[in-house]
């Protein structure tokens, strides 16, 4: 029986034409499920995944389905779920635990519920799955996370499951904090790390949709503002380009010098976030960090400033500054917040400063997640099979699998590229001549 709470299962009919449209432009996804439906390398292998609920990644679930696995599916963010996208996989009989607006507590119970599988195999988007069970199986009583898994998850859980994948920089960075203090209890391939991931989907995926969302949730005019990017990351570079493609003045605040320097060869303006504060119309994190945009910069912006974040979590923009130090509060639309300062000025948070690009759109291009999901995929496989062999660490992808997706991807486009000659390989290996 499939086990499910959802907004409305009448919605599924929506949910379906929304996924065949994402299938459509998902070549590699593709292929790799019908693969997986032919050779059933999943039978009788349970997943519990925590990933943001939308048409791409229902296509990712459909492909582990046909492999053969049983699925339960839960948010990776409150506001990130396409309810259509939910109610269509339930019936496909995927077990979802989803719904747009989920509170706190709401979106904790539903990870603990995916997790009530009994997984042999976590698939993670920013860690919140691994992290609760982790701390269950480890008696870290802390935070609302413990508190709910711990009354409905075993200890023991964690022993059975064969390894994990992690989708994100963020997820990615907590798995390895978890490595160093020898606490990682099962090994997680870290498909963020990728070439054919984060190259992608962080730079363009990201670049794009963010921007889409900030101009769905407020319909600004983007030419001529001036835009400050927080971090010179993948995905920093993706919104930086993209803005300054469509005629913004872009100016990126970065705490690493390498990547400052780059920013300021590329043509940027690079200055710090005191600085930026008084000079931006629109301000976008996406540093991974926490408190980039905090007390004494909100004082310095402009009247009608607009904040967005692209990172992974709520923290990058606080919110919580915001709140306390506003004499007034008011919803323009259902995407953005106005907060009147005690200097009078009124500044706008997107989104309530959780990921713009799947709070105030739909996320990436299924195009990009084609390449991320494809990784995500044979991620799965792999753990399936040799999860056993490999040791309680997180790992990246082989570079044969890299390379086997970006093929698949250009041969989808139709690009020819050029092959070495037996010659040419020999002379870029040799060292006398
Ligand atoms: N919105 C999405 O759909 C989406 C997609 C992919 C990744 N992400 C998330 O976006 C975030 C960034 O990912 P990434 O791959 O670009 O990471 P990254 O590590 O490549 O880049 C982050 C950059 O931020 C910089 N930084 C850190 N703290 C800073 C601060 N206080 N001020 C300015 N710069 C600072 C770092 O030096 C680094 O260069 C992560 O949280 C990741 O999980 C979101």
């Amino acid at each position: 029986m499939v086990e499910y709470k959802i907004k409305d299962l009448s919605l599924a009919d929506r949910g379906k034409l929304a996924i065949e449209w994402a299938e459509r432009q998902m070549p590699v996804l593709r292929l790799i499920r019908e693969s997986l439906l032919r050779r059933k390398p999943l039978s009788g292998i349970k997943i519990a995944a925590c990933m943001h609920v939308t048409k791409e990644t229902a296509v990712l679930m459909l492909a582990l389905r046909d492999g053969g696995a049983e699925i339960a599916l839960s948010a990776s963010n409150p506001l990130s779920t396409q309810d259509h996208v939910a109610a269509y996989l339930v019936e496909e009989g995927i077990h979802v635990y989803a719904w747009r607006g989920m509170t706190e507590r709401e979106y904790f119970e539903a990870i603990a519920s995916a997790a009530s599988i009994g997984p042999d195999i976590t698939m993670d988007d920013g860690g919140d799955l691994t992290v609760m069970l982790h701390k269950v199986a480890l008696g870290e009583r802390s935070g609302l996370d413990y508190e709910i898994g711990s009354s409905i998850l075993s200890p023991e859980m964690a022993k059975k499951i064969r390894g994990g994948t992690e989708e994100t920089t963020t997820g990615v960075i907590r798995l390895k904090a978890l490595q160093r203090q020898g606490k990682l209890l099962y090994p997680v391939i870290a498909v963020n790390d990728s070439l054919t991931k984060f190259m992608f989907d962080n730079r363009f995926g990201t670049g794009q949709s963010s921007i889409d969302g900030i101009l769905r949730a407020t319909n600004i005019l983007l030419a001529g503002k001036n835009v400050v990017v927080a971090g010179y990351g993948w995905v920093g570079r993706g919104i930086a380009w993209r803005a300054r493609g469509m005629g913004a003045r872009v100016i990126v605040v970065e705490a690493d010098p390498i990547r400052a320097l780059e920013a300021y060869y590329e043509g940027f303006y690079v200055t710090d976030m005191s600085s930026a504060a008084e000079l931006g119309d629109v301000f976008i994190t996406a540093t991974g960090n926490t408190d980039v945009i905090r007390n004494e910069h909100f004082l310095r912006m402009k009247d009608g400033a607009l904040l967005a974040n692209a990172g992974h979590f709520n923290v990058e923009i606080s919110v919580r500054d915001l709140e306390k130090m506003s004499t007034s509060v008011r919803n323009i639309n259902e995407y953005v917040k106005e907060y009147t300062l005690p200097n009078g000025k009124r500044l706008y948070l997107l989104a309530e400063g959780r990921l713009v690009n799947l709070a105030a759109a739909e996320g990436h291009p299924s195009e990009v997640m084609d390449l991320s999901f494809g990784n995500q995929a044979l991620a799965v496989k792999l753990l399936v099979e040799r999860g056993a062999l490999l040791d309680r660490k997180v790992y990246r992808l082989p570079k044969s699998i890299d390379k086997k997706i970006a093929l698949l991807k250009l041969k989808s486009l139709g690009v020819k590229i050029e092959k070495l000659t037996e010659e040419q390989k020999k002379y870029l290996e040799s060292w006398s001549a």
